[in-house]
């Protein structure tokens, strides 16, 4: 297998975190169901090609992801198989419903997603800005007296496809908000893809002017108009070191009109390994699950890093 050359930049980090979002934003968005035992051998392939998090799936309303009902099996059989490794996986938890149903299995990270705007909270969340807010209260509350850690998600943090621009101002306030319930991490999400460098250093920079360290954010993008390696550059360049990437590019919101596959990791994985950066992942590893991945799909994955190393 052929790898990047190495030359690196100055004033880049040396290590970056990369927070595997395919089993959950990926799946959520396939048009067929897949079995739970495909997720599972998925997300035991992740592992073993050195994903440090993997986000395992959502304990959401089955009648609205009827993609991932099947959470409380899944996490089952991984907790069986994988101990602590799998209740150490995070899952999306709206409320205090979906935190119940991850407390049942022992589970330890929670993730709340929120929108910065009032429309796809509405449709997201079925409720609106503010009143996301009472939802998340209680849920978070409960989850850090039960010792969970919880990661806070704020969507549409660059451009909304009902609204158009969003206002920095509105994402920082949204952000905060989520940091001051308790969460340990903000994820910044480019839902459609719209993100750009310039915007990313400036949404990073007005989070760090309202007193966020860069060591709370993390940066989850899709790759809709293929601005999501530029937009990690801009990332590491403002010292963010989470990125939110999925194996093989799947990925979307079945809420977000337009928003398509995330980052693929192993583009990800390539563009650090370039850079000199360190990230942990076995590249030939990844690319094997993503092919295996695409077989179960029936179609090829959207990553140039997948499909030029599956011919090499
Ligand atoms: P709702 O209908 O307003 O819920 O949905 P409710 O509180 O009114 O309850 C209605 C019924 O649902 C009740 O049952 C509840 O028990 C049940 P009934 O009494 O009628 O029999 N219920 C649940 N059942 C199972 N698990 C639950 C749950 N909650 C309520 N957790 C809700 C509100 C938030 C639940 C709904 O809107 C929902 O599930 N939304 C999820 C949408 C979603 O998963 N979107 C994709 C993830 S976000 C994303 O992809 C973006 C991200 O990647 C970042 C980015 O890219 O920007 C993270
Ligand atoms: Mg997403």
């Amino acid at each position: 297998m052929s790898l990047p050359m190495v030359v690196a930049e100055p004033g880049l980090p040396s290590r970056v975190t990369v927070y595997e979002v395919g089993a959950r934003d990926g799946l959520q968005n396939e048009k067929a169901i897949i079995p739970t035992e495909v997720k599972a051998a998925f997300v035991e392939r992740l592992v073993a090609a050195g994903a440090p998090i993997v986000e395992a799936t959502s304990f959401v309303h089955p009648k609205w992801v009827p993609q991932l009902a099947d959470a409380a099996e899944l996490m089952t059989g991984l907790v069986e198989r994988l101990g602590d490794t799998a209740r150490g996986m995070p899952v999306l938890v709206p409320n205090e419903r979906g935190l119940d149903r991850a407390l049942e299995l022992g589970l330890r990270h929670a993730a709340v997603f929120a929108s910065a705007t009032e429309t796809f909270a509405n449709k997201n969340l079925n409720r609106g800005v503010e009143s996301q807010f009472e939802m998340f209260e209680p849920t978070i509350a409960r989850a850090l007296d039960h010792g969970l850690d919880v990661r806070g998600y704020v969507s549409m943090c660059f451009g909304d496809p009902w609204e158009g621009a969003v206002p920095v101002a509105q994402v920082v306030e949204v952000g905060r908000r989520l940091l001051d319930l308790g969460c340990h991490q903000l994820s910044l999400g480019d839902t459609i893809g719209v993100a750009t460098v310039g915007h990313v250093s400036a949404l990073v920079g007005a989070f760090v002017d309202a007193g966020v360290g860069v060591d709370r954010l993390a940066l989850h993008f899709h790759d809709t108009y293929g601005q999501a390696l530029a937009n990690v550059h801009a990332g590491l360049q403002s010292g963010v070191t989470t990125y939110d990437a999925s194996a093989g590019g799947l990925g979307g919101c079945p809420y977000a009109r337009s928003a398509t596959g995330n980052l693929a990791t192993e583009d990800l994985a390539w563009f650090l390994t370039g850079l000199g950066i360190e990230h942990g992942l076995d590249l030939g590893a990844y690319v094997e699950t993503s092919r295996w991945m695409a077989e179960q799909l029936g179609r090829p994955s959207p990553s140039a890093v997948v499909r030029a190393l599956a011919d090499s």
